[in-house]
């Protein structure tokens, strides 16, 4: 039997997919959640032996003591996410992102777990002229970022030959989840063509690196089967000898948010023969713009991705024609609402 996982906030939009993800490599899974958006992706667990479900907050010591008895490797991806949720409740992501996070790491390390990944974000590069790596200079331009970046410099200081640490970069995700979010890019242009049968871009010249949700979840896997007998690759960044962190996603998925809108557009017509109008509008509010490289983590993992925008527009239209997913303008799918409330309607 593989040894068991603890996914904190493992009933995101990313979680949900990892959780599967690891179930069908065999891994026995905990899922310690607070549930901000409800339990719908959790569900289909409750009879499933495999799963362990803690309903639980990470700013209490004693619940992430509690969660970390019996686990081989920790997943954090508990946090409050995304500029707007962190704009509308600063104290709440304070607390959550950087202070719990630590007490996270904190815990899995005296309760002797060495494999310990934390989902951190490219959003850290805010706004950068070159292709950046690892060792790029931060920028980040929302208290979001500044408190991603300040979880990864704790974790680093307490990485040793007993606790390695794997701070994940990641892009922009775009996809369908089991717990749905409207609020990243691809999948708010799907739905705008989807509702108002146009998709409109503001700004649209600023670049970001994108990643399919499939192909995250299989960057986890690569790190949760990191050999560390193997030792450590030259040239490991911000000094740690023991811990690592990587930028995931793929150079070909650093876009212009003009071609994703296009990418969009042309899942939308594979799926359903329309064409969509992509309209650009004045100037973007959101003012990341940056490229990042992704060699590190190609070079040393062997990630490389497999899904594209067109392919996630496309099943994302699917289930809103389906009406699997019956109103996507409920608050539930987008986080700075923190409702849980479609529970309620479904
Ligand atoms: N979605 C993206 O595009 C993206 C990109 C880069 C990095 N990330 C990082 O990946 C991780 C997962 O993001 P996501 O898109 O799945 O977000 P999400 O908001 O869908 O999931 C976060 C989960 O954490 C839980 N949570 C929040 N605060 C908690 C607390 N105090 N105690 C226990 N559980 C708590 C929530 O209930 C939710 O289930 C985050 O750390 C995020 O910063 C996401």
């Amino acid at each position: 039997m593989k040894e068991k996982i603890l996914v904190v906030g493992g009933a995101g939009y990313l979680g949900a997919v990892l959780t599967d993800r690891l179930l069908k490599k065999g891994y026995p899974v905990r899922i310690l959640d607070s549930f901000i958006y409800g339990k719908k992706a959790v569900e289909k667990y409750i009879n499933n032996p495999s799963v362990e479900i803690i309903e639980g907050d990470i700013r209490n010591i004693e619940t992430v003591n509690s969660s970390m008895v019996d686990m081989g490797s920790v997943v954090l991806l508990a946090a409050v996410v995304g500029d707007p949720a962190s704009k509308a409740r600063p104290e709440q992501t304070v607390e959550t992102n950087y202070l719990a996070s630590q007490v996270v790491a904190s815990s899995a390390k005296i309760s002797g777990i060495k494999r310990f990944i934390y989902a951190s974000t490219c959003s850290v590069y805010g706004v950068g002229k070159d292709v950046l790596d690892e060792t790029a200079p931060l920028n980040p331009v929302s208290l979001y970022a500044r408190t991603k970046i300040s979880s990864e410099e704790s974790i680093m200081a307490i990485a040793d030959s007993t606790f390695k640490p794997v701070i994940m970069r990641m892009s922009t995700l775009y996809g369908y989840s089991g717990r749905m979010r409207f609020d990243l890019v691809v999948n708010t242009m799907t739905m705008s063509a989807f509702t108002e049968g146009k998709i409109t871009v503001f700004g649209g010249n600023q670049w970001r690196p994108l990643l399919s949700l499939y192909d995250a979840a299989e960057a986890y896997l690569k790190a949760l089967a990191i050999d560390y007998h193997a030792g450590l690759p030259h040239g490991s960044p911000h000094g740690s000898p023991f811990g690592r962190i990587y930028n995931v996603g793929s150079e070909e998925q650093n876009y212009m948010i003009t071609s994703v809108a296009e990418l969009v557009a042309e899942g939308i017509k594979e799926a359903s023969g329309k064409e969509i109008p992509v309209e650009i509008k004045g100037d973007s509010v959101d003012a990341r713009d940056y490229r990042v490289s992704f060699k590190k983590i190609q070079n040393e993992l062997g990630f490389n991705v497999s899904h594209t925008i067109p392919e996630a527009a496309k099943e994302i239209w699917g289930k809103l024609e389906s009406k699997e997913i019956k109103d996507p303008k409920q608050k539930v799918y987008y986080n700075h609402y923190f409702d849980s409330s479609e529970e309620l309607i479904g």
